[in-house]
């Protein structure tokens, strides 16, 4: 079957799927501009729902009429060139923060990183140093564990905010989920907030161990070139970025696409790198590093889309 002999029917059930939802929705949507490496072909429809009530709508109507439907929070993850079939939701509007009692502080998962920060810091709540200059969002970083050498997720995590694949809100604690390094085992569903706990600190305290950790990644991460955070995960007591370095890699290009001169574990987008120039240099760095290390690199980051 070609193309638009299977497109046609496909649309009519996406409208369909998604007319009781009230946010903003958007057809053939290029994904570049919502990722930070700044690459990636169109969703069939691009959700922003308004919030989680909306949220709830459009995983019911995405399951009912059995409809690919997946979050994108953009920063750790590379889109394929011909993008992705179904629905892809962001959770940008879901964006409320609030302080609860003893140092609790509930986010929901359209929040940045950054700003949760600022929050904290502006009620001397600490914590969350160790995500300083990380850019992705509250939902991304609990669902992937996010962390840094300073901490991680898992260890401020008290419980998450959780919608089920069939459209049921629960709270999940933290205590009954297994966190593993870059990984959170969290039923299928999408994470829609998180409640974390905090402690009371002083302010300056705070303030110079966000910049002195802000300092260090900038001196050795290229931030001002489209990138999607470190590429591999690192192996078991050694350096992604080292293993790369090593072996040579620091500069080497595919089309647009380049192993960070920085800093090995980053693959930047020198301006109009293609996602499989991207995934033929990370490749090309797994062979090479094999050949040299004995050592298979993992991905961090999340593939996703059609070639
Ligand atoms: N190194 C090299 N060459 C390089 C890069 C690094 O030899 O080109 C060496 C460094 O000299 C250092 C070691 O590798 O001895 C570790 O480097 P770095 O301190 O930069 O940390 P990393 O392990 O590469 C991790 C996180 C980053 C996080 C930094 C800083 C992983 C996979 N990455 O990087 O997280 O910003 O620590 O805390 O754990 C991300 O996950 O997207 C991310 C950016």
């Amino acid at each position: 079957m070609v193309a638009s002999q299977r497109r046609v029917p496909f649309l009519s059930v996406l409208r369909r799927a998604l007319l009781q939802v009230e946010g903003e929705i958007r057809w053939h949507e290029p994904l570049a501009p919502h990722t930070s490496l700044q690459i990636g072909g169109p969703a069939d429809v691009f959700v922003i729902p308004s919030d989680v009530e909306d949220v709830i709508r459009v995983v019911q109507g995405a399951r009912m009429s059995r409809i690919p439907l997946m979050v994108l929070g953009g920063t750790n993850v590379v889109i394929r060139d011909k993008g992705i079939r179904g629905i892809v939701m962001q959770l940008k509007q879901l964006t409320e923060i609030r302080e609860e009692p003893n140092q609790l502080v509930y986010s929901q998962a359209g929040v940045r990183l950054p700003r949760l920060m600022q929050f904290a810091l502006g009620r001397k709540l600490s914590g969350m140093e160790w995500a300083a200059g990380v850019p992705g969002t509250v939902g991304g970083g609990v669902a992937m564990n996010a962390g840094t050498r300073l901490g991680e997720m898992q260890d401020i995590l008290q419980a998450i905010d959780f919608v089920t694949l069939h459209g049921i809100r629960k709270r999940i604690e933290a205590s009954t989920v297994s966190f593993l390094y870059r990984k959170t085992m969290l039923p299928k569903g999408i994470v829609v907030g998180a409640w974390m706990q905090l402690t009371s600190a002083a302010k300056d305290t705070i303030q110079s161990a966000t910049k002195q950790y802000l300092q260090y990644r900038k001196s050795t991460q290229p931030l001002t070139l489209p990138n999607a955070g470190s590429v591999f995960k690192n192996p078991s007591g050694d350096s992604a970025g080292r293993l790369i370095e090593v072996t040579g890699l620091k500069g080497l290009r595919v089309g647009d696409a380049e192993v960070s001169t920085k800093h090995a574990n980053f693959i930047v987008n020198r301006g109009a790198a293609t996602a499989d120039q991207v995934l033929r240099l990370v490749r090309k760095v797994q062979d090479s590093v094999a050949i040299k290390f004995g050592v298979a690199l993992q991905l961090e980051w999340k593939v996703v889309g059609e070639r």
